[in-house]
């Protein structure tokens, strides 16, 4: 992946597992976001190939129908939720069904009040945004991402633009869908809440893979070196509460650099090579 002439993802070898949990960690600027957007290619990558859910693209062959079949596997949540400020709650989680003609009205409006009640949104269904509190609002983000049941969904940094007391609530909403399986790459800074929740973890650093493997491994705070002294600058800047959280499911024994789902029909690889 380059900007300009700038690589700014190298040698990236990255499979995630259907139904499994992947945490991104790594200093600001080290590319998380960049690798996260070529992933459903908001970010178009130079070289090398995007699998998603069976779908594959080789770099120099992107065209318009392929873009479209990988992005329609994956949806991706942003730090600043960017919710249709025009639209209320319910409005907004209804939109990506009516906007891709995949239900009628009332269908979608079905499907998103139930998605907003597994949220504990319901009552505020009819709200516009600048109502909401940046929890709710970033919970009504994540109620329309999965609304049409993407096979993956992206996360970029769901809390960090969240006052302390709204992280929770949010961690708690994203341990659910883990609790469904739905495949999730996460980037976040929430290292407790990775080490639960993620199967996998990788640590990047200067458009690179420094580290990939068991979340609880890699993001142990134990022992010395670059990473653990990465998580150990996180940690000692004071958490906020990540009790309630669901227990992480059993780390799944990851290959270094390649893992073939076990569902073929669904795998989720994804590799992007510089
Ligand atoms: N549109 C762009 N044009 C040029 N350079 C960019 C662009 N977007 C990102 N970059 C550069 O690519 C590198 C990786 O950026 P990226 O946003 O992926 O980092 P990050 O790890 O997500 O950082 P942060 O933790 O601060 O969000 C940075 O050096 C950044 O300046
Ligand atoms: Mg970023």
């Amino acid at each position: 992946m380059q900007f300009s002439k700038r690589k700014v993802l190298k040698n990236i070898n990255l499979t995630v597992e259907e139904g499994s949990v992947t945490a991104i960690v790594g200093p600001s600027g080290s590319g998380k976001t960049t690798l996260l957007r070529t992933l459903n290619l908001l970010q178009t990558p130079s070289e090398g190939s995007v699998e998603v859910a069976g779908v594959q693209v080789e770099a120099n062959k992107l065209n318009k129908a392929v873009t479209r079949q990988i992005r329609a596997q994956s949806t991706m949540v942003f730090q600043q939720f960017n919710l249709f400020k025009n639209l209320t709650a319910l409005e907004n989680v209804m939109s990506p069904l009516i906007y891709n003609k995949v239900a009628t009205f009332d269908e979608a409006k079905a499907q998103a009040l139930k998605v907003l009640r597994d949220f504990d949104l319901e009552k505020i269904a009819d709200q516009y945004p600048v109502t909401l509190s940046g929890g709710q609002q970033q919970r009504v983000s994540i109620a329309r991402a999965i609304v049409s049941k993407p096979k993956v969904v992206l996360f970029d940094e769901p809390t960090s633009a969240l006052d302390p007391e709204m992280v929770s609530g949010v961690l708690n909403a994203i341990a659910k869908l883990a609790k469904q399986h739905i495949t999730m790459v996460i980037v976040t800074h929430e290292i407790e809440f990775a080490r639960q929740i993620a199967d996998q973890a990788i640590f990047v650093e200067d458009g690179e893979i420094l580290a990939q493997g068991p979340a609880n491994e890699i993001l142990s705070s134990t022992g010395s070196g670059r990473i653990a002294d990465f998580v150990n600058s996180l940690e000692n800047r004071g958490q906020p509460e990540t009790a309630n959280v669901v227990e992480g499911h059993t780390p799944t024994n990851q290959h270094r650099f390649k893992v073939i789902s076990n569902r073929q029909s669904v795998a989720t690889g994804i590799q992007a090579n510089q």
